[in-house]
């Protein structure tokens, strides 16, 4: 009876094993991927930042960052020979038609736009998606504005008597992202001098 046990018990072993193992390849490749993940994330935020910040800088531009949050989001600074230069609001959220957008917006240290990108959308293709630099040049209508040079009742679309171009059909997508902007032009003008420090 022991040694009956003792034997289905020694054939239960290799079982062990190679669940085992199976765990250990599981956890490994995990890892991996998890890894990966973080790369590509980092690359794109390297991009996006890239993309939005084309003045000169010096410093560590990615690291030299502070998160905000009353707007939920990071801004990453640049300097040059420890001047201000201007910094990036990364990711800026709002919701569009159907689901939230994200979007990346730099600015001068004068408080001019140097450029907005859409990080991620999920608007509809062929209407609010073209507020995204993938399907059209919309989004290039924030280029060089501010809040010296474009008065309040201007960030608005055409259709709300704005000087924002419409995209037909879609008014609630580019309402929102202009919004999202002027919002975050307006926290930086209060905020400035602590957002660099
Ligand atoms: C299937 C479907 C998808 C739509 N997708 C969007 C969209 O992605 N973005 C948007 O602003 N409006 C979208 N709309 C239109 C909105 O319901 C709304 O009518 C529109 O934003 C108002 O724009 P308008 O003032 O140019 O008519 C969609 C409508 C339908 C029926």
């Amino acid at each position: 009876m022991i040694e009956k046990k003792k034997n289905r018990q020694q054939s239960l072993i290799p079982v062990f094993i190679i669940a085992l193992v199976g765990c250990i390849i599981i956890f490994v490749a995990n890892r991996l991927t998890s890894d990966q993940i973080d790369l590509n994330k980092h690359a794109t935020a390297i991009e996006m930042i890239e993309a939005v910040m084309p003045l000169t800088y010096d410093n560590d531009l990615y690291n030299d960052r502070m998160d905000i949050a009353e707007l939920s989001t990071t801004v990453y600074r640049a300097r040059f020979n420890a001047d201000n230069v201007g910094l990036v609001f990364m990711p800026v959220s709002t919701m569009g038609y159907k689901d939230t957008i994200k979007m990346a917006i730099g600015l001068s240290y004068e408080g001019v736009i140097i450029g907005v990108r859409i990080i991620e959308q999920h608007e509809t293709v062929d209407l609010g998606d073209n507020i995204d630099q993938l399907n059209s040049d919309w989004i290039n209508n924030f280029d060089n504005r501010s809040l010296d040079n474009t008065q309040d009742t201007a960030w608005a679309v055409t259709n709300d008597d704005g000087e924002f171009d419409q995209l037909s059909g879609a008014t609630i997508s580019p309402r929102n992202v202009i919004n999202a902007v002027k919002n975050t032009l307006d926290f930086y003008e209060v905020n400035r001098d602590s957002l660099y420090n």
